[in-house]
């Protein structure tokens, strides 16, 4: 932070410098692919993964690459599939500009026997083709031609659409598909597929168009009524899905990513739907999580259907439900009754579906994470559990968050208590990340131009005493003779360890008592105190009696003047359990402002040096 020129800041005129601190961590960067590598190819969007081989295909513009992520040094395999001159030309002369009449490639879907789906845009003509893995080469035709199929209804027209949009209307972010346990299926139930998606909510009639987020189930075997609802689905049930913290009443209503994690590896009676959300109203950025069991979510379809239709008769009296129940997935009672396909069920049951497709009931969750001033983009999650593996009370989530400014975010969640443990700068500002996918330990994570590889899991991602601390109820000790963070012995884990563990650190800061950091400032200099708060609970500071401070979300800016000098503190509320109003309260942050001597040369330094934050300087323009 010194500057060389002997004036005060570098970086900011006078007067409207901000200081802000970034926990930052580099250490765990183990390989990094950008456009040297890539040489040229870019616009990435897609993620497929072969499990067996390693083998990463990404889809990109005019191209599919495949990258070993067992050896990230072997250059990557490149096949060129773009659009002909002509029709580029054609494209163009349509009023499109040069950079949208590409191919970008939308959509890669292992078929089986070898074979990759891959569909591109196509110039504004959306098209398919079929990979053969082995050979890493499109299928061609008799002419020599790429084989291609119409990817119309597959794969959007507008490179700027958001990619996993397959479908028109509803904005789709996941399909998940649910295969029953092969050992555990007594009664024969169908194989189901999820979708979960935000679209514009029917059912209120307000002038503003109110968004909601939605869950919706198929069975598998569906194919189709035989009169009512022909080759449309029969079995497509849809329930909201809400994320709010009752406490605040702020609810998050856009769903923009979803991931999917068994609690029990091997058990899909165990999943777990991990959203990410922002909300409609807000202004700022702000991004939350919330988790949804498929235990709950099935609860809803099998409870009541929402009568749309809301006339004075069926108020009183809800029209009955038919048998078999609609929107129930075959099973091995009702194949035995007759109905061994959707085209054999009766037209009053298919009659009622098409009126009835929304549950009364809402799938509901309380954020497990609220960030504000930072948009998610992508979120994976990997869980431990220590003691007994059914003892989920035990278990420590860790999410990994990517931005839409090339970070990845670490965030671990033990019970009510929500502790971000690191924020890893990957790509440039300019670079959203766009794909996560953890595999063998490792987290691959993309962007539109770059590939990095960071460690996933294992104590020694944690490079400091403090965030090896923080990251105690995963099981992780400091040594500190090794100046290593590793694993200890896996007892149960209380809250007071982490915060023993953090007073073992020679900061002498503990979870809820941070050190006092000392910051030498000048009169007329605006300073931005930053206070990390990942929960939901509001906090407030503690400082001089003046009024030259704002807050933003939960840092506070001040406008130095003789007045402002002193203490200043952070205390935020522990995300208590859902409906407990009285929260503990945790110190989170603490500063103290002096005035600069004439002789310190650095304008503004941290105390301590400490070597997980580092200090941004930022102006506001
Ligand atoms: C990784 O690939 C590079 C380049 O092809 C090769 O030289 C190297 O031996 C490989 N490393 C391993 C461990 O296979
Ligand atoms: C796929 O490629 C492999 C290796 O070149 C080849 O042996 C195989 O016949 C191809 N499959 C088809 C169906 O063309
Ligand atoms: C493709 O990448 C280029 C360069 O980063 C960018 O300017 C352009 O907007 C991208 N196009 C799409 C459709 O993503």
């Amino acid at each position: 932070m010194d500057n060389p020129d002997g004036s005060n800041l570098p970086l900011c005129s006078w007067t409207n410098a901000v200081l802000y601190p970034v926990l930052l961590s580099l250490a765990d960067l183990d390989a990094m692919l950008g456009p040297q590598q890539f040489r040229g190819v870019a616009n990435f969007s897609t993620f497929l993964l072969d499990r067996s081989s390693g083998v990463l295909f990404l889809g990109a513009r005019d191209a599919i690459l495949a990258v070993d992520t067992n050896n990230l040094t072997k250059p990557p395999r490149t096949i060129v599939w773009d659009v002909p001159e002509e029709k580029r030309k054609s494209c163009v002369a349509k009023g499109k500009t040069e950079g949208d009449c590409n191919n970008y490639l939308r959509l890669l879907e292992f078929l089986g026997n070898g074979w990759i789906y891959v569909c591109g845009t196509y110039a504004f003509d959306p098209q398919c083709a079929f990979l053969n893995m082995s050979s890493f080469s499109l299928e061609r035709g008799e002419d020599g031609g790429v084989r291609m199929e119409t990817g119309k209804g597959k794969c959007p027209f507008e490179p700027s659409q958001h990619y996993t949009a397959v479908m028109a209307d509803p904005e789709f972010v996941s399909s998940v598909f649910i295969q029953q346990d092969e050992d555990n299926n007594p009664q024969g139930e169908d194989n189901k597929i999820y979708f979960f998606f935000t679209e514009v909510a029917k059912e209120y009639d307000l002038y503003t168009k109110v968004k909601v987020p939605r869950v919706a189930r198929v069975c598998k075997s569906d194919v189709g009524g035989m009169k009512t609802l022909q080759r449309r689905w029969t079995t497509f049930l849809k329930a909201q899905l809400v994320c709010e913290d009752r406490a605040s009443g702020q609810r998050y209503n856009i769903l923009t990513d979803v991931y999917t994690k068994q609690h029990t590896s091997g058990d899909p009676s165990s999943t777990h739907f991990y959203g990410l959300f922002t909300s409609q109203w807000e202004h700022e950025e702000l991004s939350a999580v919330c988790v949804y069991s498929l235990a709950d979510i099935s609860k809803v379809m099998d409870g009541p259907f929402k009568e749309l239709k809301k006339t004075c008769e069926n108020w009183i009296n809800p029209e009955p439900v038919p048998t078999p129940r609609p929107g129930q997935c075959l099973n091995s009672a009702l194949r035995a009754e007759g109905f061994e396909s959707s085209l054999k069920l009766p037209d009053k049951v298919l009659t009622f579906m098409r009126d009835h497709p929304l549950m009364e009931n809402n799938v509901i969750a309380a954020p497990l994470l609220v960030r504000r001033g930072i948009t998610y983009t992508k979120v994976a999650v990997t869980r431990t559990t220590t003691g007994s593996d059914d003892d989920q009370r035990n278990a420590a989530t860790v999410l990994h968050l990517g931005t839409d400014r090339g970070e990845l975010h670490r965030v671990l969640v033990v019970g009510h208590i929500t502790t971000l443990l690191q924020e890893i700068p990957l790509f440039s500002a300019q670079e959203p990340v766009n794909n996560i996918l953890l595999h063998k330990g490792q987290a691959l994570v993309g962007s539109p131009l770059s590939l990095a590889r960071v460690g996933a899991e294992g104590c020694s991602l944690y490079p400091s005493c403090e965030v090896c601390a923080r990251a105690r109820p995963l099981g992780c000790v400091w040594r500190a003779k090794e100046g290593a963070c590793g694993p200890g012995m896996t007892e149960p884990i209380q809250g007071q360890e982490v915060e023993d563990a953090l007073k073992l650190c020679d900061s002498g800061e503990g979870r809820c008592s941070p050190v006092l950091r000392e910051l030498r400032v000048s009169v007329g200099l605006h300073v931005l105190l930053p206070c990390v708060q990942v929960s939901t609970r509001p906090c407030t500071w503690e400082h001089p009696p003046h009024r030259h401070t704002r807050q933003h979300h939960s840092d506070l800016e001040v406008t130095v003047t003789e007045e402002s000098l002193g203490t200043y503190t952070c205390l935020c509320q522990e995300g208590g359990p859902e409906g407990k109003e009285e929260s503990p309260v945790c110190r989170r942050a603490s500063y103290h402002l002096t005035l600069e001597g004439p002789s310190a040369g650095g304008a503004m330094a941290m105390a301590g040096g400490r070597h997980l934050l580092a200090i941004y300087m930022l102006c506001f323009m």
